[in-house]
């Protein structure tokens, strides 16, 4: 509404604007110089034909040397009120007669210009007059001169006059014209909306109500990114157009209870959010290094209910009951974490294999071949079948909440929808979607997709993710898409393709907790750097799709480019050891070890180490120490569906201090508009970036940091989990309705039978 108001002031003010920009310096100069050139022709004439009425009696009265006659003549002709002064000069150019009005300064003016008629504007300090000079004959002989002064003040007057005519005129056009042009700006944007509301309505595939000769083929592509793009418009403001800004846990819990009453909420993924170690000290309980369980833990803890997840801790049998449930989080027990065991062939198809070998490289354009096997595959079905049987396990009710989480279960809501019909089923995909050509490679394309078309809505991270969606199925399934709401109705049933960007739980400030001050000094005493040392951060699994070499490239980059930064610099890159037994994890580690030693030995000396590398586990109080004592935080993913870490990092900056160099092909680009964009694969362009984060001022890093810290904090886990939870109680709330009316409408056909 504020926007829409300020775009209608600017068609207003632009030409208005213009229209006075052009009146200062064009129209009015031009006017002035106009009626001046006019006036000025004006008294030349009226000089003229006085000077030739005053030469007779000249003629006579001169030779006479008749003073009286001649004062008496110049005297009444000076009655006219224009007319200033009058004085003649004779040939020797000697004044003989003037007027007492003829000032003194001008004399006989110019001798040389005695003979011929001269005009001019003289400027007095009393104002400019104009001047004329009018040789006087007699029998061919120069007698001397008349000289004629006008007053011209009335030019100026005359002027004024025009001026304020001309303005008043141009003011009324200006105004004018900003009418025409919101107009015509308003009948064309209504031209061009429903214009583009006529390609973007009508579904083109050949089974659709609108047959294909509706939209040209070739703006088909067009139509898709214009859909996809209004329709994140469309959503990005109901979002914001949201009164209720704060989403908290306690509203999730009034969410649940008031929307979805009574029914509960059950997780499945493959990480489990604890995991039990044995230690020699006994059993330890660590937090995995996961994306998902990172943003779907506070909502657990916020709703209750059951995590279904595999138990791949070498303490997780000890830590369970008979039922293999065990309650979390071990200080302040919330809800139920239900292990799944799997063999280790199990793991390795469906988890190594079918999952991260297949799936992971074939969503994540990282330039890695997936490889597909159909051991994996037999694998991968097999344990989505045993988990789906735990979800049926652990449902108390016919119809619970079913929260299915990413790519290992693709074809669980499915497996789910069989055996629960009334289950509603929200799955979400925390990787990218890729094209249908990427997707196509995949030799059981139409088992995933039919699989996840079991979900009763699918989330990703951004609709672009969700436009690849829709087109996959559009080209490998027989559906049926309502591209205007963004679902897909398949075997009689409808799934909701939506966006729902992910996010964190904002951190609750904690008293005692030490400032970043308190943090950096400690951090810089840790890696032995001097105080004044700059800290580059870099948090992830080590996993080929996050970027480090290039991240690493960069940072040698930069001290090429900049050599005052060496010694004075450095890189601090955290990698959570990931998927470790791939051969494609242990090649990229290797590859990250030695090119961290390479450039540490081309620029380190003495003690200066250019980048640390730490290949090990750290904990979220650690990360978080070091996210507040970094003066940047690097995140150049090559592909990530969303990267907490760069949201976990804006949480922690409660100083406002801090850059985000952030990679475009991350969803979180998406939202974090004032980060240091970056093109990973621009190794240049990332050097300059991390180079200016490093030097940016401190005002420039308060003020990207607080509107970037507001929007994470508005835009939590809690209400991507409510939105996601909402729009399930008003699908479900529908089902409900729709299944009354139909056994209504059976038995009544029953009676009537
Ligand atoms: C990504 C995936 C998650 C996964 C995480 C860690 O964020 O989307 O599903 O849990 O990586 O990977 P891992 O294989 O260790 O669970």
């Amino acid at each position: 509404m504020q926007s829409g108001s300020f775009r209608l002031s600017l068609k207003f003010i632009l030409p208005v604007a213009l229209v006075w920009v052009l009146l200062a310096y064009a129209v009015v100069p031009w006017v002035d110089k106009l009626t001046l050139r006019w006036f000025v022709r004006d008294l030349d004439t009226r000089s003229q034909m006085l000077a030739a009425a005053l030469q007779d009696p000249l003629q006579e009265y001169v030779p006479l040397k008749s003073q009286k006659k001649i004062a008496e003549l110049f005297d009444r002709a000076v009655q006219d009120d224009r007319l200033f002064a009058l004085a003649f000069c004779d040939d020797n150019a000697k004044l003989l007669y003037k007027t007492r009005t003829y000032p003194q300064s001008l004399g006989c003016m110019d001798a040389g210009w005695q003979q011929t008629l001269r005009q001019s504007m003289v400027s007095l300090p009393q104002g400019s007059v104009h001047v004329t000079e009018n040789p006087l004959q007699a029998d061919g002989h120069y007698e001397g001169k008349l000289i004629l002064v006008h007053d011209t003040s009335f030019i100026e007057r005359r002027s004024a006059d025009a001026r304020k005519y001309v303005l008043a005129l141009f003011a009324m056009l200006a105004v004018v014209m900003a009418l025409l042009t919101i107009f015509i700006a308003h009948l064309s944007w209504r031209g061009v909306i429903s214009a583009v509301k006529d390609v973007l309505v009508k579904d083109t595939r050949p089974h659709a109500r609108h047959g294909p000769h509706e939209v040209a083929a070739s703006i088909q592509p067009l139509a898709g990114d214009l859909r996809a793009l209004l329709k994140e418009y469309s959503q990005d403001r109901r979002v914001r157009d949201d009164p209720s800004r704060q989403w908290t846990p306690d509203k999730l819990r009034t969410i649940l209870r008031e929307e979805l009453a009574g029914d509960e909420v059950l997780v499945v993924s493959n990480r489990e959010p604890y995991i039990h170690v044995q230690t020699a000290t006994g059993l330890q309980v660590n937090r995995p290094a996961s994306g998902l369980v990172t943003a779907v833990e506070p909502v657990m803890r916020a709703c209750s209910g059951t995590w279904i997840a595999h138990g791949g801790g070498s303490g997780d049998r000890a830590a369970v009951d008979g039922n293999d449930r065990v309650k979390v989080p071990p200080a302040r027990p919330s809800y139920t974490l239900r292990r799944v065991w799997l063999s280790k062939e199990e793991e390795q198809g469906f988890y190594y294999g079918f999952a991260n070998e297949g799936l992971w490289p074939l969503c994540h354009i990282a330039h890695v071949r997936p490889v597909f096997r159909s051991a994996d595959f037999d694998r991968y079905v097999e344990v989505n079948q045993r988990f789906a049987d735990a979800v049926v396990q652990e449902a108390r009710t016919d119809d619970p909440v079913v929260l299915v989480q990413d790519y290992h279960f693709a074809l669980l809501p499915r497996m789910v929808r069989e055996a629960l019909p009334k289950a509603t089923i929200i799955t979400f995909w925390h990787i990218p979607w890729p094209n249908p050509e990427s997707f196509g490679i995949c030799p059981w394309r139409e088992e995933i997709l039919e699989g996840l078309l079991g979900s009763t809505i699918l989330g990703f991270h951004t609709s672009f993710h969700c436009k690849n969606f829709l087109e996959t199925v559009d080209r490998y399934l027989e559906t049926r898409i309502e591209h205007e709401a963004s679902t897909i109705s398949y075997g009689g049933k409808l799934t909701q393709v939506e966006s729902y960007p992910i996010s964190i739980a904002w951190p609750e400030p904690e008293p005692g907790a030490p400032d970043v001050a308190a943090c950096r000094q400690a951090v810089h005493q840790e890696l032995a750097l001097p105080e004044n040392h700059l800290l580059g951060l870099g948090v992830d699994r080590l996993d080929y799709t996050k970027g480090i070499i290039e991240r690493f490239q960069a940072v040698e980059r930069m001290l090429e480019d900049y050599p005052a930064l060496v010694g004075k610099f450095t890189l601090l890159q955290i990698a959570a050891p990931s998927r470790s037994s791939l051969d494609e994890y242990q090649n990229f580690e290797a590859r990250v070890r030695s090119l961290a030693q390479r450039i540490n030995r081309r620029f380190g000396s003495g003690v200066y180490v250019p980048i640390i590398l730490r290949i090990a586990h750290h904990n979220a109080e650690e990360v978080n120490r070091l996210y507040r004592a970094a003066d940047v935080c690097v995140v150049t993913s090559l592909h990530d569906g969303m990267n907490l870490v760069a949201k976990e990092f804006i949480a922690a900056r409660d100083d406002e201090r801090g850059v985000l160099v952030l990679s475009q092909f991350t969803g979180a680009a998406r939202e974090l508009h004032e980060a240091l964009m970056v093109n990973p694969y621009h190794i240049e362009q990332s050097a300059e970036a991390l180079y200016r984060a490093l030097t940016m001022p401190e005002i420039e890093q308060r003020e990207r940091m607080r509107s970037m810290r507001s929007l994470v904090k508005d835009f939590n886990v809690y209400r991507w989990a409510g939105r996601m939870l909402l729009d399930a109680a008003r699908l479900r709330q529908r089902e409900r309705i729709m299944t009354k009316i139909h056994s209504h409408s059976r038995a009544s056909l029953r009676r009537v039978v």
